[in-house]
């Protein structure tokens, strides 16, 4: 009996349901996202990032006591092996930190006392301690490729406001933090985008924790997924730098029919809800950091593209005239997107192997027509 399913495959399986999860809900139509069923526009209201690592991980959300011992056990794992610390001092300066964050969470496997050990329990404190280790992680490289000193962790201090910390060495205003705490809301799960399909492929084998998120930084990395923020605030740079005018530059990229990073989705049909918070962010940090040059240059891109080409703002768009107000670099913009997703990644991972089974599709065979007879060197 066939065990193969022969409805041709749509390319880049568009709309194909992979798996159940009971993670992320989005509805593209109509521009739902929820985690657990509670909408993000909830969440980025009330909430904050701890608080939504609780929700990803543990289904619900947490009562004071729990929150608090989240919180304790966040703020115990802000602490790196000093391995981790000498390599981030022996790759290269030139190196991209996306590229330093997936080959470090790589080697953090090796100083983890839960490496071994796969099971629910350990995976909860691997996604812990991760989310602790990244953070640090991003800050740590930027300061030492900068020449400047790694700062100590506050433990008393948010994750936000940490990380905030660490990498620009002064506790940030109470609007950067909550700033910060709100992106991080906003990107922690994307259901089975491109890295978290990755980390639950690489955790499905019975891989383990690292393996799987190393994969999804690889992933993330990629200009069509995470590197769009980046590639957005290049753009953004090209047009103040050559004082063009942003809507001719973007017409002229559409005339080239290249894609406009930032623009368009695979699922949602209508405004990305991340987006829309993440607009009035970028206006108001602008506004209030004396540099609302990038967000001027993107409204009068996003009126054009939308009209032009009926695409709208997805998440990467307005993060990249946000997080330039917060103090952040643009080459660290996807590596900050990875700050928050790894709360993602670890949920999916814990659930695909709290009920898993190897992810092996198949491919439709397009190749020479079998059998293809070897031919010998010399009769070719
Ligand atoms: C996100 C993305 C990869 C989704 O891709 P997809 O579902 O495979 O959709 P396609 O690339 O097939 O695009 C469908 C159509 O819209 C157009 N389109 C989609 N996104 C576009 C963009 N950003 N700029 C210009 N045109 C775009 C495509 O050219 C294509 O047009 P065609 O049918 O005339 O050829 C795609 O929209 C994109 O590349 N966006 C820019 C990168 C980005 O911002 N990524 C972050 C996503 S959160």
């Amino acid at each position: 009996m066939s065990s193969l399913t022969t409805t041709q495959p749509p390319k880049g399986l568009e709309g194909v349901v992979a798996t159940n999860s009971k993670i992320c809900y989005i509805d593209g139509d109509r521009g739902v996202l929820a985690y657990r069923g509670i909408d993000i526009h909830e969440l980025a209201e009330h909430s904050n990032f701890e608080e939504t690592c609780y929700l990803l991980w543990f289904g619900s959300l947490p009562k004071r006591n729990e929150l608090n011992d989240l919180r304790k056990r966040l703020a115990e794992e802000r602490h790196l092996d000093p391995a981790i610390i000498e390599f981030l001092h022996k790759v290269p300066k030139q190196a991209l930190p996306m590229d330093v964050l997936r080959t470090a969470v790589s080697a953090l496997a090796f100083y983890d006392s839960d490496q071994r050990k796969n099971d629910h329990d350990a995976n909860i404190r691997k996604s812990i301690r991760l989310t602790s280790q990244i953070a640090m992680i991003v800050a740590a490289y930027d300061r030492i490729r900068k020449g400047k000193n790694v700062v100590e962790p506050d433990r008393e201090l948010s994750h936000s406001a940490n990380f905030l910390l660490q990498l620009n060495g002064t506790k940030p205003s109470p609007t950067a933090e909550r700033a910060l705490d709100i992106a991080l809301i906003l990107h922690a799960d994307h259901e089975l985008n491109a890295s978290t399909f990755a980390a639950r492929v690489t955790a499905a084998t019975l891989s383990d924790m690292h393996s799987a998120v190393t994969s999804a930084i690889g992933a993330l990395k990629g200009p069509l997924h995470g590197g769009a923020n980046e590639a957005v605030f290049r753009i953004l740079e090209t047009i103040d730098r050559e004082k063009a005018d942003p809507v001719e530059y973007v017409r002229n990229m559409l005339a080239q029919k290249k894609k406009i990073p930032g623009f368009g989705h695979r699922v949602y049909h209508t405004e990305d809800p991340r987006a829309t918070h993440l607009r009035v962010m970028s206006r108001d940090l602008g506004k209030s950091s004396g540099k609302s040059k990038w967000y001027e240059m993107s409204e009068k891109i996003e009126r054009f593209v939308k009209a032009e080409k009926k695409l709208n703002a997805n998440v990467d768009f307005y993060s990249a005239s946000t997080y330039p107000a917060l103090g952040i670099d643009e080459d660290l913009f996807t590596p900050v997107f990875a700050v928050s997703r790894i709360s993602g990644w670890t949920a999916h991972v814990i659930e695909q192997l709290d009920d898993n089974r190897l992810i092996r599709p198949r491919a439709e065979y397009l190749g020479p027509e079998y059998p293809n007879r070897y031919v010998p060197m010399d009769r070719r």
